[in-house]
């Protein structure tokens, strides 16, 4: 998704822009531009493309200037091209935008009106004019809160202005903003990960706050004006882990890794001497939560799915699931005795966020589980469990899914024991398991070979099916979606017992289906459910577990064993292979596996 960077310094600032750009690039384009000021004038570059085209752009004409905007776009309004590409620029100001302006419509025709022309079909443009049209009359402060009253929408906003040789204005609505420290330069930029590379020194804009940042200093303002100061925090510096290694690309780097996060989020939880779980600083006594609410997007989502039969499972608390953009609109009962659980990777999904949001104005329990815990949807929840896993750069979640699963599991398992629906020795017995979790999931990996030759099938497919039920059923899901956006072809993922009301008739000779059916108390219902897909000509690929039992079926294509474990631990050796199988497909296809076309890896917009 858009993504944004600002250097104001002594020193030239196109290739470090460029550089911060490409951090960016993981965040999912399809297009990228720079701007600087120089000799008192603006200067743009900007292609349709990747930041390595932009690069020899700017590098041919050697672009000069001390300070400057980039900016990767994710296209909302107007195709992805040159034109539309950011900044956009009039002979005054220069900015560069993530989100939308929701009434860009009215604007653009109050600006046509007045006689502004406008080159682009992006909404972004209306910010150009207006506050061209504001610094006619008014100062610099002015004309910023002049114009940032008449935006609606969620937005994040770089500008640098012809007349200001020293200086970046940014604003923030909605979309995140951050602003570096550095020695005699300071940066803005929409993610501490690309500040990351250039200062540790960094201050979050909270909602409706702009600033102003000049090499030497930088002032921030609330929504009417005031200034405020603001923490300085510093940031963990792991930079080896942005890097690729010797993986030709970052899922398959992220997939491999499982084992290790695994271990390194079970040792941040669990007391090994005790046979405890560390989850010390629970703010809410075990008779104030009577249910649980829980709400992300996209993958995150899934994890969600298998918590809820966890939870159901193994507490007698009531247990909700919802997609976080159906969540933030809908007429929803606010319950005061409910725990709301927000779960996301990047921690700056703003469907995620808006829902976290509206909890909290209706001061409601709110806790998250992220990756990133410098982010807004941790800093804004009131309890956060991080999930250890590192940098997740692959824009298809996958060691960020194992790692949200295990931290829901541990939060369920401590949750059961607390309020006693879970007796000690059903509680230490699971905790022993999870020791053993990493080596599991180590031993699921070894699948390379035998999924490359059956993932011939899938490529050649019109469609396939992904079947399960129980916590197989969101695995299935997460199967699916794998498939959909890494290899382009389209999957669905369905509750096994549910297909013989629609989708068995999708089924026809040689169709792919994949049945997840680990040997748990669903078994035989999922392997009666597999013979009916069978028996209408599909080609069964059956992920089960390692067992001397005898499968009751024939017929069956191919067969993936993960290892044998408890029922509970079944969803993270199962998902191992549907990573494996959508990333082979997506290379047999020849496809962009870390950035996979439309997608984004965090998604700001609604
Ligand atoms: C995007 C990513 C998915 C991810 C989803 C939610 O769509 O491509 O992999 O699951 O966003 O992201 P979050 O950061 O909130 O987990």
């Amino acid at each position: 998704m858009c993504g944004i960077i600002g250097i104001t310094s002594t020193k030239q600032v196109s290739s470090t822009i460029i550089n911060s750009l490409k951090k960016l690039e993981y965040r999912g384009y399809d297009s990228a531009g720079i701007a600087t000021l120089y000799d008192g004038f603006i200067n743009e570059v900007k292609c349709e493309g990747r930041v390595d085209s932009l690069e020899k752009n700017v590098s041919k004409i050697n672009l000069l200037g001390n300070v400057g905007i980039g900016h990767v776009r994710w296209a909302t309004h107007g195709k992805p091209n040159t034109v539309n590409a950011h900044p956009h620029s009039s002979e005054t100001v220069s900015v560069v935008h993530n989100g939308i302006i929701e009434n860009s419509t009215i604007l653009k025709k109050f600006l046509v009106e007045k006689g502004y022309k406008f080159k682009s079909q992006t909404d972004t443009e209306v910010i150009v004019h207006l506050v061209t049209d504001y610094l006619k009359d008014n100062n610099l402060k002015d004309s910023i809160l002049k114009m940032l009253k008449k935006l609606q929408g969620s937005f994040a906003l770089g500008i640098i202005f012809k007349d200001q040789p020293d200086l970046i204005v940014g604003a923030r609505r909605g979309s995140p903003l951050a602003v570096g420290y550095g020695p005699n330069e300071n940066y803005l930029g929409s993610d501490s990960y690309a500040l990351k590379s250039m200062t540790n020194k960094i201050s979050y804009l909270d909602d409706g706050d702009f600033c102003i940042i000049k090499k030497d200093q930088v002032d921030f303002f609330d929504s009417k004006g005031n200034k405020i100061n603001k923490k300085v925090l510093k940031l963990s510096s792991n930079e080896q882990n942005y890097e690729k290694g010797d993986y030709k690309h970052f899922m398959a780097k992220e997939i491999e890794e499982q084992p290790t996060t695994i271990k390194n989020c079970v040792n941040e939880y669990i007391d090994k001497i005790n046979n405890e779980i560390n989850i010390l600083n629970f703010p809410w006594k075990k008779n104030e939560i009577s249910s649980i609410k829980l709400i992300a997007c996209g993958t995150a989502y899934h994890s969600c799915l298998i918590a809820k039969y966890w939870f159901e499972q193994l507490t007698l608390l009531d247990v909700e699931v919802d997609i976080a953009s159906e969540f933030r609109y809908r007429r929803n009962r606010f319950k005061t005795d409910c725990l709301y659980i927000f779960v996301s990777q990047s921690g700056e999904t703003a469907d995620t966020y808006a829902a976290l949001d509206l909890c909290n104005k209706h001061k409601m329990k709110t806790c998250s589980i992220v990756n990133v815990v410098e982010s807004s949807i941790a800093r804004d929840s009131k309890l956060v469990f991080p999930i250890h896993c590192g940098p997740e750069i692959g824009v298809a979640s996958t060691k960020a899914f194992l790692g949200q699963m295990l931290v829901l599991y541990i939060l369920c398992l401590k949750i059961g024991y607390l309020r006693k629906d879970l007796d000690k020795k059903k509680y230490n017995l699971k905790i022993k398991s999870l020791l053993s979790l990493s080596k599991l999931v180590s031993n699921s990996l070894s699948t390379e070979n035998q999924i490359q030759s059956i993932c011939n099938s899938f490529t050649k497919a019109k469609g396939a099916m992904f079947l399960g039920r129980g916590y197989s059923f969101p695995i299935a899901l997460e199967g699916a979606l794998k498939l959909k956006e890494l290899a382009y072809i389209h999957a669905e993922g369905y509750p096994a017992g549910e297909m013989k009301h629609g989708p068995l008739a999708l089924i026809e000779d040689g169709m792919p289906v994949v049945v997840i059916a680990p040997r748990d108390e669903y078994y035989k219902k999922t392997i009666s459910n597999m013979q009916e897909v069978i028996a209408r000509g599909a080609k069964v690929l059956l992920i089960t577990n390692k067992s001397d039992e005898e499968i009751y079926s024939e017929n069956i294509w191919e067969k993936i064993e993960i290892e044998n474990t408890e029922e509970d631990l079944f969803p993270f050796l199962t998902t191992i292979p549907l990573q494996k199988l959508a990333y082979y497909s997506a290379l047999k296809k020849g496809y962009d596996i870390d950035k996979p076309r439309n997608l984004a890896k965090s998604v700001t917009v609604e």
